[in-house]
């Protein structure tokens, strides 16, 4: 249904059009607001309930080329529409997702001449807002650049926040949580480069005094930079901030053009913040004619070994090299590469034993002895392997075992070079069976004085994902920005990684106790992450008690096993070696039985930085399993086991850590028992200092 209900004529600024009742838009407890301030600029705000979300907060956009919209804007008109539908992901946390909103298109005029046009238009759903700015086509505004976004989140409190630094290439920090007066990141060691004290990156996790939760991110993020946020402290206002470009402006546009979707995401129970599909629902439905050859999957890879300092990516020990004119095979090998054939064949029987999918294997390619920190255009070719791994009978011997080798792209950044050479190295994969790729962004980016989070590379990880596509290839990429949802659009794009990973363990301080309770509320709201979990040797001095001095692990080896259902991913690795899995053949049993592809998902308990627990059923099973995990405190969680079929018995496999176990004093300690349980039951869990539990639900008789 079109409805005209607002028709503004008069002039910008007069006190008629301020007296104007704002449009109002509602569906059950979020309450959206469009007004005009006193200078006449677009203004929206939020309520959940009587709650204010989001105080009367700009809107605009300021253009570099000519009077853009950041000054007074009429609004000429507006029009609403119901939608309630419900899709199916290719694959995803939940079979079906219901997609219900109401929308509200605003028109907005300059009041002088040229008379600009610009539309916000908005979807109010139940658990939250998303915006967007539409530039439609008109006379004399074809071509512009956004210099920067002007949207405002104004807070109505000081709500404690969840929050990394601003930088413009990196997610890869841990979480501060404080009041949104105290964000201040000057103290934090930069991973590439921050921006600004305070400046935030999204998604931005907040909660209030009086209960909501909301979680202010972006969906479908297409030509356009990422957007972070500028903290005001003493008012709690967010302003958006739009990764610069080389030149130093944001986005070049042509319209008719839009942004991505400004989110906000608000409940007054954490759960249903996790629960929230506005994010995937604000992304495009994918043009792929065919998904059946897109497959979620488990692997294992020549990946850990080379984190733990027991073996090296590189072939050579040899620096200043050039990837053209060098004879790898006349460099001595320095016999510590990971990716020699023997040592593949070797992941590949155990994947192959234990029914894992695929085998990722890192460092096969010729290119690594001179790869990171010198911002060389040509480093890597992604078709060369190095002397000693023989990659026809890798894929022989692989196939023969019904495993596939996982491809490994790393670009060190130099993506002009990449984006020569992809169509042969996507030809390469294809030739050699390979159905999925890991690519990685490391260092800075070549075009120089590009972004990891701006509008060029924007492009690059979208083009590449399409690309890959009609390749029918698979990707999980390392170092891109971070997700919004395209994986909506790109169901061939099985995750990211964005964020800190449990690799910070091996080669930093590591991740406390509590990241893994906030990423789900933050990172992964855009999308699943390739978080590689897993790890049962928490003490990494048993690989190289030289180089490993003190490094560790921060969690218990049972929250490892619940981090394969509380941090959802389509691709999951396992991460550590095999003779690690082989010392604990009865833990790794759950790693061998989890799904990775839900028909159902329930949030059972959840707390940004403090524990999540969480069940799924397996995709076309009757197979429930849950993940319970706590941050650096003991916790006991009670598991309600109500979503299971009524009337039916089920065996759960518990995997707990063991009276004593603690993150940092003994990690390893876990027992397993097995009992019956039906929906009628209750579970108490004893979760250790940093600790977890996972549980596999089996029916019986079936
Ligand atoms: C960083 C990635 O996150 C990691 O997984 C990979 O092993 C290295 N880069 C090398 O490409
Ligand atoms: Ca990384």
């Amino acid at each position: 249904m079109r409805q005209y209900f607002w028709l503004l004529l008069l002039p910008a600024g007069s006190a008629a059009a301020q007296a104007t009742a704002p449009l109002t838009v509602q569906l059950a407890n979020v309450r959206l607001q469009v007004a005009r301030n006193a200078a006449g600029q677009p203004t929206y705000a939020v309520q959940f309930g009587s709650k204010p979300v989001i105080n009367t907060s700009r809107l605009g956009l300021a253009l570099a080329d000519g009077p853009g919209f950041e000054g007074p804007l009429e609004i000429t008109g507006s029009e609403t529409k119901d939608v309630d539908e419900t899709w199916n992901p290719v694959w995803g946390e939940v079979k079906t997702i219901r997609n219900h909103y109401r929308q509200l298109t605003v028109h907005l005029r300059q009041p002088q001449q040229p008379g600009r046009r610009l539309d916000v238009v908005f979807r109010v759903f139940a658990d939250g807002v998303g915006f967007r700015y539409e530039v439609p086509r008109q006379p004399g505004l074809s071509y512009f650049t956004v210099q920067q976004e002007l949207t405002e989140f104004n807070l109505p409190a000081n709500h404690k926040a969840f929050w990394i630094p601003g930088d413009y290439d990196s997610n890869e920090y841990a979480y501060t949580t404080s009041r949104l007066s105290e964000v201040n990141t000057t103290p934090i060691e930069a991973i590439q480069q921050k921006a600004s004290p305070h400046r935030v990156q999204t998604p931005l996790m907040l909660k209030a005094d009086n209960g909501l939760y909301v979680n202010i991110h972006e969906a479908a993020l297409v030509n356009y930079p990422a957007m972070m946020l500028d903290v005001a402290p003493a008012t709690y206002s967010l302003r958006s901030h739009l990764v610069p470009s080389a030149t130093g402006a944001a986005a070049y546009l042509q319209a008719p053009e839009h942004t991505p979707w400004r989110t906000i995401v608000v409940s007054d129970k954490a759960p249903e913040v996790l629960a929230s599909k506005l994010i995937l629902n604000l992304n495009e439905p994918t043009q792929f004619p065919t998904t059946s050859w897109i497959k979620p999957q488990k692997f294992v890879g020549v990946w850990w070994e080379m984190h733990v300092n027991k073996a090296s990516w590189n072939y050579a020990d040899t620096s200043n090299i050039k990837l053209a004119g060098t004879d790898w095979s006349r460099l001595r090998p320095n016999g510590r590469h990971g990716a020699n054939t023997a040592n593949v064949k070797r992941y590949i029987d155990f994947a192959a034993q234990h029914g894992l999918q695929s085998v990722l294997v890192e460092g096969w390619n010729v290119g690594w002895e001179d790869w990171a920190g010198n911002w060389k255009e040509e480093v890597f070719d992604f078709v060369t392997p190095y002397p000693d791994f023989n990659v026809t009978e890798l894929q022989q011997y692989a196939a023969a075992k019904g495993v596939q080798l996982m491809m490994h792209h790393e670009t060190s950044g130099s993506v002009t070079n990449y984006e020569r050479r992809q169509d042969a190295a996507y030809r390469f994969m294809k030739e050699h069976n390979y159905a999925a790729v890991k690519t990685g962004y490391v260092g800075r980016i070549i075009p120089r004085g590009e972004h990891h989070d701006g509008q060029w590379m924007v492009n690059h990880y979208n083009h590449t994902a399409a690309l890959l596509g009609q390749h029918e290839l698979m990707v999980d990429m390392h170092e891109a920005v971070r997700p919004t949802g395209l994986h909506r659009t790109y169901p061939n794009w099985l995750a990211s990684e964005a964020a800190r990973g449990n690799e910070f363990n091996a080669w930093s301080t590591g991740n406390p106790p509590e990241h893994e309770t906030i990423l789900p509320f933050t990172r992964l709201m855009g999308g699943p992450m390739d978080y590689t979990p897993g790890i049962f040797r928490i003490k990494l001095e048993a690989w190289n008690p030289a180089q490993n001095k003190g490094r560790q692990v921060h969690t218990t080896l049972a929250k490892q096993l619940a981090l394969y259902v509380t941090m959802y991913s389509p691709v999951q690795m396992a991460a550590d070696l095999p003779e690690a899995y082989e010392q604990h053949p009865d833990a790794f049993q759950f790693i061998k039985d989890v799904a990775v592809d839900w028909d159902d998902t329930r949030i059972l308990a959840a707390e940004p930085g403090e524990y999540i627990t969480t069940a799924r059923k397996a995709k076309g099973r009757e197979d429930w399993y849950v993940g319970s995990i706590t941050d650096e405190n003991p916790r006991q969680q009670t598991i309600k086991f109500d979503f299971l079929t009524p009337g039916r018995q089920y065996e759960a496999t518990i995997y707990a850590d063991a009276k004593g176990a603690s993150w940092d004093q003994n990690p390893e300690a876990y027992q397993i028992r097995k009992q019956k349980v039906s929906s009628k039951s209750t579970l108490k869990l004893q979760l250790a200092p940093g600790g977890g539990a996972a549980i596999s639900l089996r029916p019986i008789g079936r």
